[in-house]
């Protein structure tokens, strides 16, 4: 009895190990759907498109970027996890997928239970921007400014629990002040409506702010990293406006519908990780202040790592700010 039953666990762990290298020999074999939870034009289109263009190579079949933007990226997380793991739909998202998770009060997933991380893709501060004819000329003054004026400040974000509303609810605590925001889909649309003088305050990631402030439609007052950013060299960053304690560095990482095959993971990851090391990828990186992660931590063991202590980390976060939505 006790032989055949150790064949026939042998015999399935064959057919296994058969199912998985067939697997692993035919996939990719058509395209892959890589979901931006934000508005087209934002940060997150910028490096899912620049990462999905060098992947799409690599792999041999197009990896097409689909957004499905609204709820501070919740939507477009939720459609990930409503599709088949078969490794042909893929998600990039930052911050605001660890954060949503306390934030949120009932969202239609569980973050760390429905979600599979791929590897981590890049990191950058956010930068404190405004309309062009904003009345401020320095950070000391822009400050005080948005401190005093409260309400009758107009600040943009890209929808509740996104990092531009995220460094909103930091930069409202720190001035101990409130703004009328307004919300958005993504800070792509966000930032049109800055260029065009709609609204007065956007905090974005430096990724679409830096070529703006370069190109003087907008104004540029501090970063939200410990150090200034070289490609924003008259930039301060916040503690040297003031605030020590405000840091605020933004990560993406790649992810799967939990389930997907190991084998299709560490396809992604590889394919994802020849995309950081491209000489192209890595300079238009540098261009607008984000890097990629280093060598020894973009394995889909260090992302998941990081998924879970960022998860950990906006609990207390939330919960210290007694901030939550829905029911
Ligand atoms: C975007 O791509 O629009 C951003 O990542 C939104 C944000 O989180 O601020």
């Amino acid at each position: 009895m006790k032989r055949l039953i150790a064949g026939m666990a042998s015999a399935v762990l064959a057919a296994a190990l058969t199912a998985g290298s067939a697997f692993a020999q035919s996939y990719p074999n058509r395209t892959i759907t890589m979901i931006v939870p934000f508005a087209a034009g934002g940060p997150s289109d910028a490096i899912a498109r620049l990462v999905a263009q060098s992947m799409s190579t690599t792999l041999k079949q197009q990896v097409v970027i689909e957004n499905v933007a609204g709820a501070g990226g919740t939507t477009g997380a939720s459609r990930l996890t409503r599709a088949e793991p078969d490794g042909y739909t893929l998600l990039i998202h930052h911050v605001a997928l660890a954060a949503g998770a306390s934030l949120y009060k009932s969202l239609p997933y569980d973050t760390l239970g429905d979600i599979e991380a791929v590897g981590l893709v890049n990191y950058g501060p956010m930068v404190v921007t405004t309309k062009k004819d904003y009345p401020a000329a320095d950070a000391k003054a822009l400050f005080a400014k948005l401190k005093a004026d409260g309400p009758k400040t107009t600040a943009a974000h890209a929808g509740v629990g996104s990092n531009s509303h995220l460094c909103n609810m930091l930069l409202q605590q720190t001035l101990d002040t409130k703004f009328t925001e307004a919300a958005y889909r993504g800070t792509g649309p966000a930032m049109n409506d800055l260029m065009a003088g709609q609204v007065d305050l956007l905090c974005d990631q430096s990724t679409t702010a830096v070529p703006q402030i370069q190109g003087n439609t907008i104004k540029a007052f501090a970063v939200t990293s410990a150090n200034r950013l070289s490609v924003l060299p008259d930039v301060p960053a916040m503690h040297e406006a003031g605030f020590p304690n405000f840091e605020f560095v933004i990560w993406h990482g790649l992810y799967a519908p939990k389930g997907t095959p190991k084998e299709a993971i560490e396809t992604l990851n590889k394919a994802l990780q020849v995309a950081l090391n491209d000489e192209n990828v890595k300079a238009r990186f540098a261009d607008v202040g984000t890097q990629t992660f280093p060598k020894g931590e973009r394995s889909p063991q260090a992302h998941r790592a990081r998924f879970e202590k960022e998860v950990a980390t906006w609990r207390d976060v939330v919960a210290k700010a007694g901030v939550s939505i829905g029911n």
